[in-house]
């Protein structure tokens, strides 16, 4: 028998490890391909499974941004990255986010007092959203109270939540199992139980904090299997449903076993069919910047048990 707890706080050390290390890589000129590939590979390297593919999204991006193959985009002084990552040990996951504002000697040239303020304070509300929600959090609390204390803290910023993104319950392989966690008072009166396995993330922005689909989608999950005609994509279908048939997959990761444009072609095909799911990447629909900070906790009788500190 595996212990689960212990599986939660291994991927937990490991996701919190690999978070650090590659927030000291990032700097001006860094090509985000090569932020999410170390990012991937230590995960690997300590142990652990990727649990889904490494987010980084910059500014306006709020989320589900992973580079593509080849992807040549690099972070420039100044921006705001919201470093996503999550592992999996036996199938119990860890899941953590942090914002960083790219360093640089010439920040102060790049942008006027006033802006450089506000991005700060962007950064500094999400995570005071996430404490005010982990100071809430205990056997028996309901999400719609989780969201409104991470509303109100991001709120006492002068910011706005992003209330179209939520945090969630997490079980064994399932990265999203059911409980939703709002990032404002939305009601909802589900109780949070002793045991579960809850990520929580608050977003904040100087915009009105919706999020919309970006035309690219860059990350995927099976969904069923379907019959192709095209014997590429039903090939394309039988990998992914081989190897990931449960948690999130890259697009770039599949260019490992298949050209890289007919791959493409088969994933469009294989999304139109509902063979997988596409997971847009996100944008704040004002094109205001967005921050994030998120952990992974175990909800106690009285407090909660963070796996990713
Ligand atoms: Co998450």
């Amino acid at each position: 028998m595996v212990d689960e707890i212990e599986c939660y706080e291994k991927a937990g050390k490991i996701v919190s490890q690999v978070r650090s290390d590659a927030t000291k890589l990032i700097k001006n000129g860094l090509e985000i391909l090569e932020l999410v590939e170390f990012v991937e590979t230590e995960i690997k390297n300590k142990g652990a499974g990727i649990a889904f593919p490494c987010n980084v999204s910059v500014n306006e991006i709020t989320a589900h941004y992973t580079s593509p193959a080849g992807d040549k985009s690099k972070l420039v002084t100044g921006d705001l990255v919201k470093l996503d990552l999550g592992a999996e040990v036996n199938g119990y996951i860890a899941d953590s986010a942090v914002t960083i504002m790219v360093p640089g000697d010439n920040l102060e040239e790049l942008f006027d007092e006033d802006t450089l303020e506000l991005n700060q304070r962007i950064i500094d509300a999400s995570a005071a959203g996430l404490d005010a929600a982990i100071s809430t959090v205990k056997a028996g609390v309901t999400v719609g109270e989780i969201g409104a204390a991470i509303g109100e803290a991001i709120e006492s910023y002068g910011l706005n939540p992003v209330r179209n993104l939520t945090g969630h319950s997490l079980e064994h392989w399932n990265l999203h199992a059911g409980i939703s966690v709002p990032n404002y008072d939305n009601h909802d009166s589900t109780v949070l139980e002793e045991g579960q396995a809850v990520a929580i993330e608050p977003f904040a922005t100087n915009g009105e904090g919706i999020v919309n689909d970006c035309p690219n989608a860059y990350i995927f999950s099976f969904i069923q299997q379907r019959p192709f005609r095209m014997k590429h994509t039903q090939k394309v279908l039988n990998h992914i449903e081989k190897n990931y048939n449960s948690l999130p997959f890259s697009g770039r990761w599949l260019t490992e076993d298949f050209n890289e444009r007919r791959v493409n072609t088969s994933l469009k095909q294989l999304g139109d069919a509902m063979a997988i799911y596409p997971y847009a990447a996100l944008k704040e629909r004002t094109g205001a910047w967005v921050s994030q900070k998120e952990h992974t906790m175990i909800v106690e009788k009285d407090g909660c048990n963070i796996t990713t500190l």
